[in-house]
């Protein structure tokens, strides 16, 4: 796992013109960068996905959506369906933020028929699991990352693994009052999480990216992507400004090229 998955989700900020302009912006600001050695994703809002399609496809910038319904057509009103995605250019399918399961009242059981309607259709699942501050002062974290993974997982093959990503985002650290946790702290939550994924997909558990996500800022990016179980960084407010955002990239870019070189070495 040697490349920097970053990214952002821009939730329900954004028009459409706003979201073009950012898109832009962010693919100038970041077009000396090599795709090689990074994946970089924006998730805006749906009414913007089909005006930025393009302009993302040209900077090297996969675009996602911040949810998805699991059938492909049906009586679900407001729902979305994959294919009316796919048709947009959208190749990432977010599947259980937090505000999706704590706000809207989403269920490990319905994260998991997304997350098999994201694989059957080729997107890449982009599964967001993490504790409340109550589950954390219950010191039931690592229980509850568990169950959302296994939950939100299950009956996904081994062969799939290459299409999952995971967000770690603990869900007091998310948004406007959250409070970033501290690289120990994600660190270990993260080795929790490779021990589910090693429990579930064996050898190919290992491969699946692990993202950090909640308050990430300039001031701390660095210390959370120094982290051996961090495989990148999924972020909301410190991104939604082009510059700021590429400032961030450009500050973890050389720190995982040394965990991979040092892995590489190991
Ligand atoms: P934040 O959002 O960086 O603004 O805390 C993170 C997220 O919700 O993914």
């Amino acid at each position: 796992m040697s490349k920097l998955y970053i990214g952002t989700n821009t939730k329900m900020y954004k028009n459409i013109a706003q979201t073009a302009s950012f898109l832009e912006a962010l693919g100038r600001q970041t077009a000396d960068l090599s795709r090689e050695s990074m994946e970089l994703f924006v998730i805006p809002s749906y009414t913007a996905l089909d005006r930025v399609s393009a302009t993302a496809r040209a900077a090297g910038i996969r675009l996602g959506a911040q949810n998805m319904g699991w059938e492909d057509e049906g009586q679900f009103t407001g729902e979305i369906s994959p294919t009316m995605l796919a048709e947009v250019g959208v190749t990432i399918a977010e599947i259980g933020h937090s505000e999706r399961r704590h706000v809207l009242g989403e269920t490990d059981e319905m994260e998991n028929r997304k997350v098999h309607a994201a694989l059957r259709h080729g997107m890449t699942a982009l599964l967001c699991v993490g504790e409340t501050k109550a589950q954390r002062a219950h010191g039931i974290a690592d229980e509850v990352l568990r169950t959302q993974l296994k939950e939100g997982l299950f009956g996904v093959d081994a062969a799939r693994a290459e299409q999952l990503w995971i967000a770690y985002e603990p869900v007091w650290a998310i948004g406007v009052g959250g409070e970033p946790a501290s690289a120990a702290y994600a660190e270990a939550r993260h080795a929790a999480i490779r021990q589910a994924l090693f429990e579930l997909f064996g050898a190919a558990g290992a491969k699946i990216p692990v993202l950090y996500g909640g308050s990430v800022n300039p001031e701390n990016a660095a210390a959370l992507a120094a982290q051996p179980d961090i495989g990148g960084l999924f972020i909301g407010r410190s991104a939604w400004d082009a510059e700021r955002f590429a400032a961030i990239i450009r500050q973890v870019l050389p720190i995982f090229a040394d965990k991979a070189e040092g892995r590489r070495r190991s």
